[in-house]
């Protein structure tokens, strides 16, 4: 597949995306800003943008604004927005249901490359700049996988993991960027499912800016059921992870690797008991998320 045009990569499918507006007033207190935040990363947003609202009105002191602060979080389903909206409701945030203008370029703008463990992961619109560290140009759209801790913390696990020579599958792969950076350290066979087509579609189009070579489909573990792979990668929420994970261990090779992320601390120990069957060999937090990097027993 040739890679799309450089216009083409950097058009997102606003009119796909639904918005949640969160106003959260911080005066006071009273409310619990990190757990607002923390609610709206839950449920896989495409991103969350931040602005105090007297500095976007240009009304600095005004009391009628004063300390109140606008959240915008898009989702690619209405159910993870009107799921967002349900646990935010008890945590003193006040909805409104809103278009919030250029917020999607806005954080484009915003967004820095980052450099993790020994990758270089920038939009297709950053300067690579002098870097020799291992260039991912990744082009989110609207799909999940690009600087969210739970994708930052499973690459830092891919950097350090055995990956040249190796089969790899990538579970929920998003934007593709974990397959992607498994590939270009010398994987020799990557195969990435997503339930989602567009991210499917991204993976394709991803792989092809970096001239990998990603075998993507349409589907989850179902589909790779009859295979073994060296190296599995699963960022997903612990929500889909725990139930799959005796499937998971059949996916990976005696001996394997498995890296997951998309834990929360606090899901940490369970996480590990769900995993029995392998041994935890490395480990990333960022705030309140974890990834482990485990191998399978005997
Ligand atoms: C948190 S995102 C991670 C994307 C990418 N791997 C990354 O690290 O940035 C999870 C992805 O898993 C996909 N997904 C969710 N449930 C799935 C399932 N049961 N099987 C396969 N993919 C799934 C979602 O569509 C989404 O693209």
């Amino acid at each position: 597949m040739a890679a799309p045009s450089p216009k083409q990569q950097s058009s997102l499918r606003v009119d796909d995306v639904q918005r949640l507006v969160v106003v959260v007033d911080v005066r006071g207190g009273g409310v619990d800003y990190d757990l607002i935040v923390d609610v709206l990363w839950r449920f896989e947003p495409v991103a969350v943008s931040e602005t105090e609202i007297d500095a976007a009105a240009g009304a600095q002191g005004d009391p009628a604004t004063d300390g109140l602060v606008r959240l915008t979080a898009a989702y690619k389903a209405a159910a993870d927005a009107a799921g967002a909206h349900a646990l935010l409701a008890d945590a003193g945030a006040r909805l409104v249901h809103g278009d919030d203008g250029d917020w999607v370029s806005n954080w484009r703008a915003a967004e820095p490359a980052w450099v993790v463990g020994g990758f270089f992961l920038r939009l297709p619109e950053h300067d690579r700049g002098n870097s020799e560290l291992t260039d991912l140009v990744i082009e989110p759209s609207t799909t999940f996988g690009f600087s969210h801790p739970s994708t930052r913390l499973a690459l830092e696990l891919v950097d350090i993991a055995r990956t040249a020579g190796t089969e790899v599958v990538d579970i929920g792969c998003g934007s593709g960027v974990l397959a992607i950076a498994a590939a270009k350290r010398g994987a020799t066979k990557v195969v990435g499912v997503d339930i989602d087509e567009h991210a499917v579609a991204m993976t394709n189009a991803n792989a092809a800016t970096n001239d990998v070579a990603i075998e993507a489909h349409v589907g989850s573990t179902e589909l790779v059921a009859a295979q073994q792979f060296d190296l599995v990668l699963l960022n997903v929420t612990a929500g889909t992870s725990f139930p799959m994970a005796e499937t998971i261990a059949h996916l990976t090779r005696p001996g394997g690797t498995l890296i997951t992320s998309g834990i929360l601390a606090a899901q940490r120990e369970v996480a590990t008991q769900r995993f029995g069957g392998f041994v935890v060999t490395a480990e990333r937090s960022e705030g309140d998320w974890v990834a482990l990097q485990l191998q399978r027993l005997g």
